[in-house]
């Protein structure tokens, strides 16, 4: 068996890595060399999902095998320890059941679709504000003046943080996600936005408003440090992800004018694009799924061990042909909603809803509103995050 390195780059910004394509050829379960050993890739559809919906499998990262030591050469200084110790409460994302089923008991009543339903015109007077903003302005970059300030803006009111301070996240957030950051800088940032909820959480703690920080204070049920690090884990999971989505969907919407048009003459298939968009591009692709055996099993015809590291490469499995016909065609009526985009089982993406909610009245909004956008540079001077480990635009300077 072939050991490939890991992880691939990306060379295109409308495809996956081109390496994955012989690797899902290849078998479901490939092998990748890690410093500290090897970890297996989940390459196609059907085994993604039995990995990400498995008994036997653990995210937890102190499950022995886990790929974050596998790849971890040196133990961190004490200090970073200390920090990153006091990271894991209410980092529910990182735990099994059924310490996971207790954080996410209490948080799905914050995303369901009806509750998601009552948020959509709160969403569309900001979506409305921003266009206002750039009208009047002549041109702008959509990276910053759209695709970071909706979701930053829908984020920020639905926990109960303050948007003044958007670009103090914003900067730790983007400092955390690149792979050129230095492990100590990306521990400083998540301590730095640490402080900074832990002190409105304390607020908070003293009088409670009507926000999901104040619900999920009045519930009692979780302790001062899993307050922080369940808003922490809500802020930067609904920030940069929707935030890189949207740019990258609208220059694929201006490269394929007749699903534009079509899209703008039955503005009620939206939500079935927003899908397909969500799946060509496949911007989380391994970083939220690596996981670990904890029992022996067999997936896609190979003996996993127990303590063996895996990485589903969603970016693969969503352009498996088995499971999508001409997977590299960008075709938003293809009905792509069984998509791994927003994983699959336990962990399935809390704000999923929300997020779909974001990028339908965003891009419907935005394509209404401004018929004439246009990209103001040529597109191959658009600069791509080839660097971070969430893909999209740094930057998409329009015009209209
Ligand atoms: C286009 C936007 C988004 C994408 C592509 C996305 C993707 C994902 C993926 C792939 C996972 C699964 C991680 C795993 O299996 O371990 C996930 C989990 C999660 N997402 Fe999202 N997400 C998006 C938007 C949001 C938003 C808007 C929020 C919150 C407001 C959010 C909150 C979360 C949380 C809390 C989890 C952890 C769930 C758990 O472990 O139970 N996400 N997301």
């Amino acid at each position: 068996m072939t050991t490939h390195s890991f992880p691939a780059p990306r060379t295109c910004p409308y495809a996956p890595p081109p390496a994955y394509e012989a690797m899902r050829e290849e078998a479901p379960l490939v092998e990748a060399a890690a410093p500290n050993g090897r970890v297996w890739l989940v390459t196609r559809y059907a085994e993604a999902r039995q990995v990400l919906n498995g008994p036997g499998i653990s995210t937890n990262p102190d499950t022995p095998g886990h790929p974050d030591q596998a790849f971890s050469t040196e133990p961190p200084p004490p200090e970073l320890k200390e920090h990153m110790e006091q990271f894991k409460a209410g980092h529910f994302i990182n735990l099994d059941p059924p310490e996971h089923t207790r954080f996410r008991r209490l948080l799905i009543p914050e995303f369901t679709v009806r509750r998601i339903r009552s948020m959509r015109p709160g969403i569309q007077r900001l979506v409305d504000d921003l266009i206002d903003d750039m009208l009047a302005r002549g041109e702008a970059d959509l990276v910053e003046a759209y695709g970071l300030a909706v979701p930053s803006l829908v984020i920020c009111q639905l926990l109960g943080v303050p948007y003044e301070d958007h670009e103090f996240f914003q900067s730790r957030t983007r400092l955390m996600v690149s792979t050129e950051t230095e492990r100590e800088t990306s521990f400083i940032a998540v301590n730095e936005i640490r402080q900074y909820l832990d002190d409105l959480v304390t607020q908070a703690e003293k009088a409670p408003k009507d926000d999901l920080l104040g619900r999920l204070i009045e519930t009692g049920q979780l302790t001062h440090a899993e307050l922080v690090g369940v808003i922490f884990l809500l802020l930067v999971a609904g920030h940069e992800t929707t935030a890189n989505m949207l740019p990258l969907s609208v220059l694929t919407l201006l490269k394929h004018p007749e699903q534009l048009a079509a899209l703008r003459e039955n503005p009620e298939r939206w939500p079935e694009a927003v899908e397909e968009m969500l799946r060509y591009h496949s911007i989380v692709d391994w970083v939220a799924f690596d996981r670990v055996a904890t029992e022996d099993q067999e997936i896609g015809g190979v003996r996993v061990r127990a303590g063996d590291g895996i990485y589903v490469l969603g970016a693969s499995a969503n352009w498996d042909e088995r499971a999508f016909e001409r997977p590299g065609e960008f075709d938003v009526e293809r009905g792509a909603r069984h998509h791994v985009a927003f994983g699959y089982g336990v962990h399935q993406c809390l704000g999923q809803n929300l997020a779909r909610a974001e990028l339908e009245i965003a891009l419907r909004t935005l394509f209404e509103r401004i018929p004439g956008l246009r990209l103001a540079v040529p597109e191959d001077e658009v600069p791509f995050k080839y660097d971070a480990v969430i893909f999209g635009a740094k930057a998409l300077p329009v015009t209209w």
